[in-house]
């Protein structure tokens, strides 16, 4: 059988191990691999090329996506997703494995329901994917943030300020909430979570004047102008702030080991998958043990994350 595989949407730390997993998991079992150069776009442009396992040698450890990795919006038209099938079986590629986070699965989704097989794999430092506990990068990102929180307690605690702290996520919370609660962060604002502006300053005149020497507010990107945030707290509350934007530099780098073993585990998991028939699912991990879950039932869905906010409360 002929497999391809692509990546899509934000690239992660962790989308080579998996890719790394998916050829050669296939090619032990007798099936010829395929990549997919930035994906939804190279199935577009025919950009499909064959991968051996010597191809993929060196990258357990290596960030970034050696496939590359590109958001297309027009996939979502019918006749461009068509084009896409037809370039995969003029080739006699019957199979793909789509990694990449909630948007991605979106054109997975499609592409199963014009009856090609397909398979997610979750892909994205955002952990936004309904149906499995962890996405692959996303363990990484969090210690990239955790590492940054720890360095600025440092210079915030010494000049006696606030520091904000702008993190990923897009709609999700988890990078905020997790990197929260390993940076012992005073508040956490999420898009699950969002904070009454005016209570939070309040508080923080409060901690001002018992004379606290840091505080550390986590907040989810895109819901403050942060730089002008943290001037309002100056101002209001007397604490002296500064905003760090983290950007980028949370989706790169070497791949934690969590991440490496999830990457590994999905990657060979997704071609057993293909190989039982299985498509239109996403592949997953709960409780330790790899699951599948079908698409239609993990798109737009959000995770419950009450208890991880109550630990928050009684930890602070
Ligand atoms: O989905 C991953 C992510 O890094 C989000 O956290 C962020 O909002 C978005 O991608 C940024 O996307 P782009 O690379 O297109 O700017």
């Amino acid at each position: 059988m002929k497999i391809a595989v692509l990546t899509s949407g934000g690239d992660a730390p962790g989308m080579n191990a998996a890719i790394r997993a998916v050829v050669r998991t296939g090619i032990s079992n007798g099936h010829e691999m395929f990549g997919v150069q930035d994906g939804y776009r190279g199935l577009l442009e025919d950009k499909i090329f064959p991968l051996t396992s010597k191809d993929v040698s060196g990258m357990l450890s290596a960030g970034g996506t050696m496939l590359g990795t590109a958001r297309v919006p027009e996939f979502k038209e019918v006749p461009v997703q068509m084009v896409a099938v037809d370039n995969l079986k003029n080739r006699g590629i019957e199979a793909l494995v789509v990694i990449g986070g909630d948007g991605s699965y979106k054109g997975a989704l499609a592409l199963h329901n014009l009856e090609f097989q397909t398979i997610g794999i979750p892909g994205t430092i955002d952990n936004d994917v309904y149906g499995t506990d962890f996405t692959i990068g996303f363990h990484t990102a969090l210690n990239t943030i955790v590492d940054a929180i720890d360095k600025l307690r440092d210079t915030s605690s010494s000049h006696r300020r606030c520091s904000i702290i702008e993190v990923m996520g897009r709609t999700s919370g988890d990078l905020a909430l997790y990197a929260g609660i390993c940076g012992g962060a005073e508040f956490i604002i999420t898009p699950e979570n969002p904070i009454n502006k005016e209570k939070l300053i309040a508080t923080l005149k409060k901690h001002n004047e018992e004379g606290r020497r840091h505080a550390i507010i986590v907040v989810t990107e895109q819901q403050f102008d942060v730089h002008k945030l943290a001037a309002e707290i100056t101002i209001k509350s007397g604490f002296s702030s500064r905003a760090t934007v983290l950007g980028y530099i949370q989706r790169g780098g070497s791949p934690v080991a969590e991440d490496r073993v999830l990457a590994s585990r999905m990657g060979a998991f997704a071609i057993e998958q293909i190989m039982a028939g299985v498509s239109g699912q996403c592949i997953g991990v709960r409780n330790d043990k790899l699951i599948t879950t079908p698409l239609d039932q993990v798109i737009d869905h959000k995770k419950d994350r009450a208890e991880l906010y109550e630990l928050v409360n009684k930890i602070r």
